[in-house]
């Protein structure tokens, strides 16, 4: 069976072929990086535009990188939230006109579990149940994943995303946007002990972040100290953050009694991140997945593969579907 996924939540239009839920076919991603970066972060009514622009032949290539025709689609996924309003609205358009004009089920997904569902891509497949860690630019997360379309939801941030963290301490270091990519590849220049940021555990309430105090903290590092060491701030800053986010990863783990991690989101793409991961869950002989970091940052292949399984779950949507621009995976697991 052949999904075809469509993934215009924010600032990248994408579009995937995807065979039985496994086999990527097709996963075209068309960035809107190089508009948005004169601006500083993403502008929304730019952003639509674009993918209204870039969506019809963006299908097109990918049928024609699949070298498969319209008529061998069987099914059509897009997420429908959360995300900005205007850049969801052309995702489903695009994804209803399929559905009507070659009268094929479509499948509307949450674009936080189908970051999750990137893993499913990957071989080996994790088994379940497994710990569900999403760290995002709008997004940071987790749950345990028990069965294919069930999740507990455990804990999520109470201001910034982890990746809004990196892209706002990047502006004020005067780095482009997105910051985190700058951020991970000057820390491999810094010392991580050069400054002390803080830790923001919050040992009250284990399974949620902060992470608004620490962009604030570098924000007063920079102006006390305007000769800062790009490299060394860049390593401190990428030590902390990694340091709670897998602490508190680590902690739920064993809370849980898990054996398995599933990481996903752009800021999963992150090389201290990944290597904290590695070396913690060896230790303690956890099996721990990651997809590779084109699957981490949002794509379609992820959208077809979520709806694969949820469809064979019992899933269904019609064409009376509407965009969810707020949708919490809170409420998406209740
Ligand atoms: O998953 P994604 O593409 O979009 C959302 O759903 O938010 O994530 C984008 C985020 C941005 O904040 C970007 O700075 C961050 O992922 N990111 C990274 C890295 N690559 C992308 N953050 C830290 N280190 C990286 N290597
Ligand atoms: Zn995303």
């Amino acid at each position: 069976m052949i999904w075809l996924g469509i993934e215009t939540s924010c600032d990248d239009t994408s579009v995937a072929l995807v065979k039985d839920g496994r086999e990527i076919l097709a996963n075209l991603i068309s960035s809107q990086i190089d508009i948005h970066k004169i601006y500083g972060g993403v502008v929304p009514e730019i952003a639509s535009r674009k993918h209204l622009e870039t969506i019809n032949p963006l299908i097109q290539e990918a049928l024609n990188v699949a070298n498969i025709g319209f008529e061998d689609i069987d099914a059509v996924a897009v997420s429908n939230g959360p995300g900005l309003i205007g850049s969801l609205l052309v995702g489903v358009a695009a994804a209803k006109t399929l559905a009507i004009t070659l009268n094929i089920p479509i499948l509307a997904v949450n674009h936080l579990p189908a970051h999750i569902y990137a893993n499913f891509l990957e071989e080996p497949i994790p088994e379940l149940p497994a710990l569900a860690l999403l760290i995002s630019g709008g997004h940071t997360c987790l749950a345990i994943m028990e069965e294919h379309g069930k999740f507990k939801f455990l804990g999520e941030t109470r201001d910034d995303a982890v990746g809004e963290c990196y892209d706002k301490s990047a502006r004020v270091m005067n780095l482009p946007y997105p910051g985190g990519p700058e951020i991970d590849r000057l820390a491999k220049e810094g010392d991580g002990k050069a400054i002390k940021f803080p830790r923001p555990y919050m040992s009250e309430s284990k399974y949620e972040f902060s992470f608004s105090g620490l962009k604030t903290a570098v924000l007063q590092y920079c102006r006390k100290n305007p000769d800062f060491n790009l490299s060394d701030t860049c390593a401190s800053l990428q030590e902390a953050i990694s340091d709670v986010v897998v602490r508190k990863t680590i902690n739920a783990m064993k809370d849980f009694n898990l054996k398995r991690l599933m990481i996903a989101g752009g800021v999963a793409c992150n090389s201290g991140i990944r290597q904290k991961f590695e070396s913690e869950c060896k230790k303690r002989n956890f099996e721990f997945f990651r997809p590779r970091p084109i699957l981490c940052t949002d794509n379609a292949a992820m959208v077809a593969c979520c709806a694969y399984y949820e469809y064979n779950c019992g899933k269904r949507s019609d064409l009376l579907l509407d965009v969810y621009p707020s949708a919490s995976w809170e409420y998406y697991i209740k």
